[in-house]
This record gives C-alpha cells, sequence and structure tokens, in this order.
C-alpha cells in the first residue's frame, strides 16, 4: 500500500514514500537484499567515524531466532510484527572503543545508520517499521548483549501487505492521515522559539 507524505515542500520520492506499516507480506527477505540494507546502514556518518552500532537480526527462516526476538517485544507489537519475516534490534556503544571516553552521539548515530537502511529499503519497495516498544532488559539477557552495549530500538524489514489482515484498531491506524509538526514548530533561527525567516514565503 502506497500512503506518500502529502509534504508542504518539494522532497525526494524516497522520502515522500518510505512510511511505517503494520501490515507486512510474508514473502521472505532475500539474503542478497537483507545484505545491502544493512552495507547502506554501514555507510552512515558517525561521530569521529566511530559506528557505534550493532544489529541483532532474525529471520523467519531460523523460526526459533525469530520467536525469541519476538518475545523481546511489547505485546501490542508482536500482534503484527510476528508476520514479518525480519527483526531486527539496534544496539549501540556507549564508549569510544580506543578512548573509553563515554559517547554522547551513539544513539544519535545508530538512528543514522538506521535512517540509511529504511531509505535503501524504500528504494528496493521494502519497509522498516522501528519500535521503541521492546524490552533491552530482555533484548541484553536472551541476546548475550556485552555491558557497554544498549539496546536502542528494534524494527522489521519486510515487504508490504494487505492492511485487511490486521485487526480492526490497527487496521484504522494504517488508514489514517499522516500528519507533522509545521516546520515553523521547530526550525529555528535568532533565537529559541523564532521560527527561520527562510520558512516564509
Ligand atoms: C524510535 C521509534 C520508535 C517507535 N516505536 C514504535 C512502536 O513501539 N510501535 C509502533 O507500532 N510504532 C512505533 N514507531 C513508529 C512511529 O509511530 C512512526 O514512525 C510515526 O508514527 C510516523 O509514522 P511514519 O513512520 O509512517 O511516517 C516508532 C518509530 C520510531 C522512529
Amino acid at each position: 500500500m502506497q500512503r506518500p507524505a502529502p509534504t508542504d515542500h518539494p522532497v525526494h520520492e524516497i522520502i515522500r514514500e518510505r512510511w511505517s506499516p503494520r501490515a507486512f507480506s510474508e514473502k521472505p527477505v532475500p539474503t542478497e537484499v537483507l545484505r545491502s540494507l544493512f552495507e547502506a546502514a554501514r555507510w552512515a556518518p558517525s561521530s569521529s567515524n566511530e559506528q557505534p552500532w550493532a544489529f541483532l537480526v532474525a529471520t523467519k527462516d531460523d523460526q526459533a531466532s525469530h520467536a525469541k526476538m519476538l518475545s523481546t517485544l511489547v505485546e501490542f507489537n508482536q500482534v503484527w510484527a510476528r508476520y514479518v519475516p525480519v527483526l531486527s534490534i539496534a544496539v549501540s556503544e556507549l564508549a569510544f572503543a580506543r578512548s573509553g571516553k563515554p559517547n554522547r552521539n551513539a544513539f544519535y548515530d545508530t538512528g543514522a545508520a538506521v535512517a540509511y537502511l529504511s531509505t535503501e529499503a524504500t528504494a528496493r519497495g521494502l519497509f522498516v517499521h522501528q519500535m521503541a516498544g521492546f524490552d533491552p532488559h530482555k533484548a541484553i539477557e536472551l541476546f548475550s548483549i556485552p555491558s557497554g552495549w544498549e539496546p536502542i530500538a528494534a524494527f522489521v524489514i519486510g515487504y508490504p501487505g494487505d492492511p485487511q489482515s490486521l485487526p480492526e484498531k490497527l487496521r484504522e491506524r494504517e488508514l489514517a492521515p499522516r500528519t507533522r509538526k509545521p516546520l515553523s514548530d521547530f526550525v529555528m533561527s535568532g533565537s529559541w522559539g523564532q521560527p527561520a525567516p527562510f520558512l516564509k514565503s
């Protein structure tokens, strides 16, 4: 299903077409495509080129691993994510590997890597749906995530499915209009709260 962003200003079609569905096809994601998606994440920029991210990935062809990762999601997300062929958890390294000093941009950089992955996915007709609704402590335990690394967000990757397959409440959300804050709320100049002058036409 297409749900292009109703933007106020023109943007690249990849940005317009990306969205976060909950209805996914069960069609598997080919391994070479998966490799390209994580390759895209690999080329995201990061502070000091630290690349402070790691991804745990579970595909449906390994049912035990898929079920294990699914069990880290909150019930609301399990309802729809169970059908998606690829599950992943993005993990950040909290300190710089070389100096051991805290890396205050680790989460920021990890988010950028997932944004790159999502953009590559959109270009290939796939969709990514990120989730804060998971239990990071359970993920640490089940996947033996070492100390110094923190699970940040879970996400699914797959091909779009039929919204009619969703329970009613989720179906309504799937079809609701897409909204965003206006640019004037968050693009500022001069001092905090002053919308940037270039926003006025
Ligand atoms: C870090 C993050 C956490 C999110 N957590 C959840 C979640 O737990 N469950 C869910 O259904 N959607 C989740 N979302 C999806 C957002 O609700 C969605 O991105 C937002 O409503 C904007 O919609 P769009 O991505 O379709 O443009 C999350 C998105 C992000 C980036």
